[in-house]
Formats: structure tokens, C-alpha cells, sequence
């Protein structure tokens, strides 16, 4: 194995003392890159992509060929998980994932295996293998996995949703079988994360994307009790390092002090939380990461510059912060504007550093 040149991001997430502020982009491999879509053309399609190790290695490297990012995160998708349940993942054209065979009751949860990560998931592990083999140490490799909750309403609502009913039918009406689903979940993200752990994933993070739709009492119960569940049963030591585990609810921002106690090392935050409020909540337990709204790359350069500016001025001084977008980057913005973010972070957050 090669010597990490670059270990920012992983001392950060440690609140590691760093010489400036490490940053990478949620979705940093995607369609406003005009290479990931000649490469994606190339596939054929999204999950062919993701199945082939040379290709997915391609497309997770893209984006640090062209911006001196601290991290790279395996190309893939949470719902790899559902398709290897047996849902079968398709992507309609413009619709967004789909499953064929969505979850509708408890028959079909107990029906559900609990995938294997070197078997069913194999071909992730081959792409983990091949980015790191391919990264020669430059930057650490991210790991990720959909949260049990964020997983099982794509798999109860066949696919995306705004509304959720039937999940929240679900969850109202039969809890029961809700939760024996989630146990699920988290028994195959766990493996998974492992999984991809031993396969080289020095860092990994949960999604929970959809946690932020719940009440208060219902994401204790129904996300963060599961990704507590993983947490608890991941490999936290690989290569004779830590494996900082990062936490990500999106509209979570409520609910920090509870998502820190789980002994996760790192909580992403959404741009609707002040960064400057969740470190005097919480930065005295973990590390945070964000959380610069994504539209502001729409902006000009300075605009951007000023609004890193403010992030790295409300985190302040002293270590733990990953500098990053609140939420995935949009498809439509300028390659350019995202550099512009990149090297804004590095650059000014020197003072912040020694
Ligand atoms: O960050 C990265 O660069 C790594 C790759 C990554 C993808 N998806 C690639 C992808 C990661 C970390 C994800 C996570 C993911 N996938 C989440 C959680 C993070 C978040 O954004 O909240 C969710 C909810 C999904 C589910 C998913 N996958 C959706 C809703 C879609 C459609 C999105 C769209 O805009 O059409 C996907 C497909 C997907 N996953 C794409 C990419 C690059 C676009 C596929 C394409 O090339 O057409």
C-alpha cells in the first residue's frame, strides 16, 4: 500500500491540528462534468457504470484532476443496497430511480435477503480496490452507504418522493413492519460499510438524506436508533488508522446534540444550520462538515469567495472542520465556479490554522 501524501481530510474529521481547512464536494463526480458524461456515454448507463470497476475508478478520479480536492469518494449510489435486496434499480429517463419490485408489506420484508458485500455488492468492492490502487495514496477514499430510513423510503415508495404517504402510511400504521425492515437495512449496511472498509475505504459516511422529514420523536426511532445500530457494529481500525464515521441528516440541524452521541467522529450539516451554532453545540465531541448551500455556485467567483469566507469565519479558529457543500452540486453549474470554491477554501482558511 502506498504512504497517504495527503491525510487533511482524515485529521480533520479527528480534529487533528491541519495546515488549512481540507474540502470536498458532496457528488463531486456527476453531470456538470462534461468527462463524467462522455464516460457515462461510454457505459451506457448509470448502474453499468457503477459496475464497472475501470469506469466508476475513471469518474471518482475526474473531479481531482481537475480541483485539488483532500478527498475522493467511491463512485457508486445508496441504492446499490435495495438492488442487491432484490428490488431491481432501474433509472427511468428524467424520473429518477425506480425500483420494480418495491416493498408493499410485511411478506415482502421477510422475503428480503441480507446481501453479502464480496457476493451481490462485489462489484462495488472491486471499484473500492481499484480507486485505491489508482489514487497511489494521493488523497484518502470515502466510503458511503444510504441510512436505513433514507434507503427504506425508496424501497416503500417504489422510488423518489416529495410526500412519502406510503412510508408514513407504513411507519403510522404498521411500525412493526417497518422497524423489522429497518433491522434489516442496517444489518446489510453494516456489512456493507465493512465491507468496503476492508476493501480500502479509509473514511466513511452515512446518508441520511430523508431523516430530515420526520418529527423529532420519529427520526430517534425510525433513523437515528438504526444508524446508531451501525455505528456500533462498524470496523473503526484499518491500515493502523481510525475510520472516521460521518453522519450526514439532511435537515437534521435540530438534532445534532443527539446525532453526536452516537460515537460517530464527524456530522455533515445542511445550509440551513449556522456552522458557528453547531460548534458550540456539539464541536466540543466531533468534527462537522459543510455546509455551503449548493447554489451558490451559480454565482460569480467573488460571491462564492465571500460566501467560504463566512463558513470558514463561523467555524472560526482551531481544528475539525471539512469544508463542503450542504447538499449534493447541482447538474447545471460551472465546473469552474466549483474550483473557484475549492481553492477559496484552502486559501483562506490559513489564518484559521497554527
Ligand atoms: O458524491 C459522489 O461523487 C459519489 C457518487 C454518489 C452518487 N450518488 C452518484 C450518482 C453518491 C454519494 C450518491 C448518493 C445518493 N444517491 C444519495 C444520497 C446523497 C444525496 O444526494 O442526498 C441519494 C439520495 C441517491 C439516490 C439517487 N441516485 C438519486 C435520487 C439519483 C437521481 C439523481 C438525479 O439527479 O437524477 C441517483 C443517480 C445518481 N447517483 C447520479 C449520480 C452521479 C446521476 C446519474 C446519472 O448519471 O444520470
Amino acid at each position: 500500500m502506498y504512504e497517504l501524501k495527503n491525510d487533511r481530510y482524515l485529521r480533520a474529521l479527528l480534529r487533528q491540528p491541519v495546515d488549512v481547512t481540507p474540502v470536498w464536494m458532496m457528488r463531486q463526480a456527476g453531470r456538470y462534468l462534461p468527462e463524467y458524461k462522455a464516460t457515462r456515454a461510454e457505459a451506457g448507463d448509470f448502474m453499468s457504470l457503477c459496475r464497472n470497476a475501470e469506469l466508476a475508478c475513471e469518474v471518482t478520479l475526474q473531479p481531482l484532476r481537475r480541483f485539488p480536492l483532500d478527498a475522493a469518494i467511491l463512485f457508486s449510489d445508496i441504492l446499490t443496497v435495495p438492488d442487491a435486496m432484490g428490488l431491481e434499480l432501474y433509472f427511468e429517463q428524467g424520473e429518477g430511480p425506480c425500483f420494480a419490485r418495491p416493498v408493499t408489506c410485511k411478506a415482502d420484508v421477510d422475503k428480503l435477503p441480507i446481501p453479502d458485500p464480496e457476493v451481490e455488492l462485489g462489484y462495488v468492492m472491486n471499484a473500492v480496490r481499484t480507486i485505491r490502487r489508482n489514487l497511489q495514496g494521493d488523497v484518502p477514499l470515502i466510503g458511503f452507504s444510504g441510512s436505513p430510513w433514507t434507503l427504506a423510503t425508496y424501497m416503500v415508495e417504489g422510488g423518489s418522493s416529495k410526500v412519502f404517504t406510503k412510508i408514513k402510511q407504513m411507519m403510522y400504521a404498521e411500525p412493526r413492519t417497518l422497524h423489522l425492515l429497518l433491522d434489516k437495512l442496517a444489518a446489510s449496511v453494516t456489512l456493507y460499510l465493512n465491507g468496503q472498509i476492508r476493501a480500502g475505504a479509509q473514511s466513511v459516511m452515512i446518508f441520511d438524506t430523508w431523516g430530515g422529514v420526520l418529527t423529532g420523536s420519529g427520526y430517534l426511532e425510525f433513523s437515528l436508533s438504526y444508524m446508531q445500530k451501525i455505528i456500533d457494529g462498524l470496523q473503526r481500525e484499518s491500515e493502523g488508522r481510525r475510520v472516521p464515521v460521518t453522519l450526514f441528516t439532511k435537515g437534521g440541524g435540530q438534532w445534532l446534540e443527539a446525532m453526536a452521541q452516537t460515537g460517530c467522529d464527524a456530522l455533515g450539516l445542511d445550509w440551513s444550520t449556522d456552522i458557528n451554532d453547531a460548534r458550540r453545540r456539539v464541536g466540543d465531541k466531533v468534527a462537522l462538515q459543510g455546509n455551503m448551500d449548493p447554489s451558490v455556485l451559480y454565482a460569480p467567483p467573488a460571491r462564492i469567495e465571500q460566501e467560504v469566507a463566512s463558513i470558514l469565519a463561523g467555524f472560526g479558529h482551531g481544528e475539525g472542520h471539512v469544508c463542503n457543500l450542504g447538499h449534493g452540486i447541482h447538474q447545471d453549474v460551472p465546473p469552474e465556479h466549483a474550483g473557484v470554491f475549492v481553492e477559496a477554501a484552502h486559501r483562506l482558511s490559513r489564518p484559521y490554522h497554527g
